[in-house]
């Protein structure tokens, strides 16, 4: 049993970027595609009240999904120095991340969700994000929790 399409999700922190590379390598191992994926919730006040702030020239670069992209960009940069060959980067908007790395895995075809045990919000060591508990829960293929503790 090989993989084939890994799917793995980051929310652009540190302990978020281990999974990353794990991901990363896992995918050199098997010759499986990656898909890095960022779900965001948008915010249209806040892109309103930041684009009102920014210079003209600029402007139009402030959009809900401009930070979202950038993480995804910055993880494919890492993926691809820990090894693996063939990257893609997805970036979704919605109120559930969970939800969105699920949907993104079906769209994939994934057959492993990678994930973090924690991300951003760093709960204590002992307690699992969000995330990776309802991925778990719900995932239509195998899902693989990198251990993050610090
Ligand atoms: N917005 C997101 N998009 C894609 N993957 C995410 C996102 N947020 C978290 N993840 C994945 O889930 C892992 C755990 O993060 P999670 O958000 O569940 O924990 P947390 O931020 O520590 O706590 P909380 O549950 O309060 O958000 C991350 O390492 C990452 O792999
Ligand atoms: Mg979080």
């Amino acid at each position: 049993m090989t993989y084939r399409s890994i799917l793995v999700g980051t929310d652009g922190s540190e302990t978020a970027s281990e999974a990353v590379r794990h991901a990363a390598r896992l995918a050199a191992a098997t010759g499986a595609r990656l898909t890095i994926a960022t779900g965001y919730t948008p915010d249209p006040g806040a892109v309103e009240r930041a684009q009102a702030e920014a210079p003209d020239d600029i402007r139009w670069r402030i959009t809900d999904s401009a930070a979202a992209e950038e993480k995804v960009a910055a993880a494919r940069r890492e993926a691809l120095a820990a090894g693996a060959t063939t990257v893609n980067g997805r970036v979704e908007g919605g109120d559930d991340p969970a939800a969105l790395l699920l949907d993104m895995a079906d769209d994939v075809g994934a057959d492993v969700i990678v994930v973090g045990s924690k991300g951003m919000s760093s709960p204590t060591r002992f307690i699992l994000g969000n995330v990776p508990n309802k991925v778990s829960h719900h995932a239509p293929c195998d899902v693989l929790i990198v251990h993050t503790a610090d």
